[in-house]
């Protein structure tokens, strides 16, 4: 990879900033190597690189989608990867749904906001950028959002997690619409869902107990195969969910 710059969206989770320290390392022995956009919500992180640039954004927020892209573009001319790492399953009011009873409207309400809705935002507003990307049909933009497996509605064996799941499920509706209208819109841009493995991180960790060792990622890990999987991805591709190894998962 060369000259991309990148754009990663929750980059204080445990998923996105291993995300950013992998794109900092890949770019490390690049001479030409492009900028690292990475958004933060309550903390900046305390790293650093001279390619790294670190911006607050609140995702339920449509105007601060808009400062902080309108922040990039003094800095770009033009962003080649969009990766969406923030995500909302519980707050420390508000644990996932066992059954239909433990239902709060605002919770739902917050999760669709932050799960769903964001995504489609940041593609309103970063489009004119990504349309600026070289790219082909081999080598496309990329615009991927992180989300679950538990967000297939043909996979859901075991119910449970209401709003986490439909949230999963209307943004898996939401980048495949956009995948559809991209293709004669924004050409060579691969829309892409993906689910990252069971990452330890602190939104997984209420819920690792059932986890085999070998099944629960670490955050590096699955940094370095999603990458790898999105490296790979073509424009024929846009319209995909996949998971870390790039196998499809039902809608
Ligand atoms: N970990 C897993 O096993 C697993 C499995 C399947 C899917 N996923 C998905 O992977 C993605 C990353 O999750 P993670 O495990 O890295 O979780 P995480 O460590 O909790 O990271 C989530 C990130 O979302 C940010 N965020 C929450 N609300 C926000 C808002 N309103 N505006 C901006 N940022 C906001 C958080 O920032 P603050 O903390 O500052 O609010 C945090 O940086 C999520 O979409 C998650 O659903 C994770």
């Amino acid at each position: 990879m060369n000259q991309k710059n990148y754009f990663i969206i929750g980059a204080s989770g445990g998923i996105g900033q291993a995300i950013v320290k992998q794109l900092m390392e890949m770019s490390a022995n690049n001479k030409s190597r492009g900028k690292i956009f990475a958004t933060y919500h309550a903390n900046q992180p305390n790293f650093a690189a001279d390619n790294l640039y670190w911006l607050p954004m609140d995702v339920s927020n449509e105007k601060s989608i808009e400062q902080a892209i309108a922040d990039i573009k003094q800095q770009a001319p033009h962003i080649d990867w969009v990766i969406n790492c923030v995500g909302l399953l519980h707050t420390p009011h508000n644990q996932p749904e066992k059954a239909l009873r433990q239902l709060e409207t605002d919770f739902f309400l917050q999760s669709m906001q932050i799960n769903a809705l964001a995504s489609l935002l940041i593609a309103k507003h970063i489009k004119p950028l990504l349309a600026k990307a070289e790219r082909s049909t081999n080598a496309p933009a990329i615009f991927a959002t992180i989300s679950a497996r538990v967000g297939s509605i043909g996979d859901n064996q075991l119910g449970g997690w209401y709003s986490y799941r439909m949230s999963k499920a209307a943004l898996n509706m939401g980048m495949k619409n956009l995948s559809i209208e991209w293709t004669r819109s924004l050409k060579d841009v691969c829309v892409v869902v993906m689910q990252p493995g069971t990452v330890d991180t602190q939104l997984s960790s209420p819920f690792q107990g059932n986890v085999a060792d070998e099944k629960l990622f670490s955050p590096a890990y699955s940094a370095e195969r999603l990458i790898e999987v999105l490296d790979s991805m073509t424009a024929a591709q846009s319209g995909s969910f996949v998971d870390w190894a790039g196998e499809s998962i039902p809608w």
